[in-house]
């Protein structure tokens, strides 16, 4: 059996080999996505959008985001687990953050968690890598600010918006965050970014010059209806699903299926 990739594993490939990581929420897409050698799979609180039909990741609870990193942890063999603390579980004190992310390992069976926010969030990062979970930053684009942010909307393009990234980076990583995903950041901004951490950084809409890439799998894929301009499609398995349903409709109306057993 190949051994299980482990944060340890990806700090070690700062500067390196590039790091892939796709989104996973169930167990048979972890399983796939697994063999596939992805070297982590992050359970999304995308999943609001992409699996239960909400314009937005506000709505997951952390019943839901146990559930399932519950389902993707028992698909995953290879493959780091990581999952996202949704809205609200970590915002209230370092308490609260620290409980959920033990929850999300505990009862979920992830490895490790991410978090959105820079600088404000950083206590609580601290809190809870002094528990011994490993933690994922997230800056730039956070999605569970689209209220404030009037959408999901990336930053303005200005010094100030860069200088506010990079001091968000650097107290996340004196926190103790094991790696940070920058989503979409300007290519240039990623690049400085990148270099001013010694952590990995992960980049999703970021440009070529992170440290690694994640993407929404059901947007690489084709599943999603509306996927972001920067994504790459690797698939059109929507299209092939639509065409594989079709033909079994068309088979049970015309008596093809299930066939005549012969006599
Ligand atoms: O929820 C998610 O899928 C994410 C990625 C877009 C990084 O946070």
């Amino acid at each position: 059996m190949t051994a299980r990739v482990r944060v340890t594993d990806l700090m070690a490939r700062k500067g390196g080999q590039k790091i892939s990581i796709l989104t996973a929420y169930d167990a048979t897409m972890a399983r796939l996505l697994d063999q596939a050698g992805v070297d982590a799979l992050l359970v999304g609180d995308s999943l609001a959008m992409v699996i239960l039909g909400e314009e937005t990741t506000i709505p997951v609870t952390m019943a839901m985001m146990i559930h399932h990193t519950q389902a993707v942890a028992k698909g995953a063999r290879r493959a780091l687990v990581i999952a996202d603390l949704p809205f609200l579980s970590y915002q209230v004190n370092r308490e609260q953050a620290m409980m959920n992310a033990g929850r999300l390992v505990q009862e979920g069976g992830a490895a490790a968690v991410k978090i959105e926010g820079g600088e404000t969030v950083a206590p609580a990062v601290r809190c809870i890598v002094e528990a011994g979970i490993p933690v994922m930053g997230h800056i730039g684009l956070t999605p569970q600010s689209v209220h404030r942010l009037g959408g999901h909307r990336p930053g303005a393009n200005s010094d100030a918006h860069t200088r506010q990234l990079l001091n968000d980076a650097r107290a996340l990583a004196e926190a103790g965050a094991f790696s940070i995903v920058l989503e979409c950041v300007p290519a240039e901004t990623a690049r400085a970014v990148t270099e001013a951490v010694t952590v990995p950084t992960i980049g999703i809409g970021s440009g070529p010059h992170c440290d690694g890439q994640v993407l929404v799998s059901y947007d690489a894929f084709g599943l999603y209806p509306s996927p972001p301009p920067f994504v790459k499609q690797y698939a059109q398995l929507g299209g092939q699903l639509i065409s594989a349903a079709k033909a079994y409709v068309d088979d049970v109306r015309q008596g093809r299926f299930p066939a005549c057993p012969s006599n």
